[in-house]
């Protein structure tokens, strides 16, 4: 049997629990089956369980949002990227209005960097809102 090969296998649930799934697909997956919204649980379980694996290679976004005018906040997260040159695979900027700023990073790397990296600009004073999220495309992580 071949990793891509689709094997069948049947779960109980209760009637009540999976009533509220399928209102769940139908609500927030579109034109998603059943069968296609277990597996993406099923893989998104394997992937958050891999992510706490250092050596593993993740993919995902880093996202905040900070003042620009807050001391040398920006030359500050400016040094800590140009640590980071082989997991940022690309930088959105936008300037909110006077003093906000919201940033974007798309990241690759190891679980160990990426989070590293997440921590180190997430700690810096000034950056009010920011959130890693982590995934893996089909194919990574060999899934
Ligand atoms: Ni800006």
């Amino acid at each position: 049997m071949q990793d891509n090969d689709l094997v069948r296998f049947s779960i109980a649930v209760p009637a009540g629990l999976l009533r509220q799934f399928d209102e769940q697909i139908e609500r927030t997956r579109g034109d998603r089956n059943r069968s296609e919204a277990v597996r993406d649980l099923i893989r998104s379980s394997i992937v958050r369980e891999k992510l706490r694996t250092p050596e593993e290679e993740v993919i995902g976004s880093l996202t905040m949002i900070y003042d620009h005018h807050a001391g040398d906040l920006t030359r500050r997260l400016d040094d800590i990227q140009h640590d980071y040159t082989d997991e940022i695979v690309s930088t959105l900027h936008v300037h909110l209005d006077h003093h906000n700023c919201l940033e974007i990073l798309a990241l690759r790397g190891t679980g160990e960097r990426v989070y590293e990296l997440a921590d180190r600009l997430l700690a810096l004073k000034g950056v009010s809102h920011g959130e890693l999220t982590c995934a893996a495309t089909e194919g990574s992580l060999g899934l």
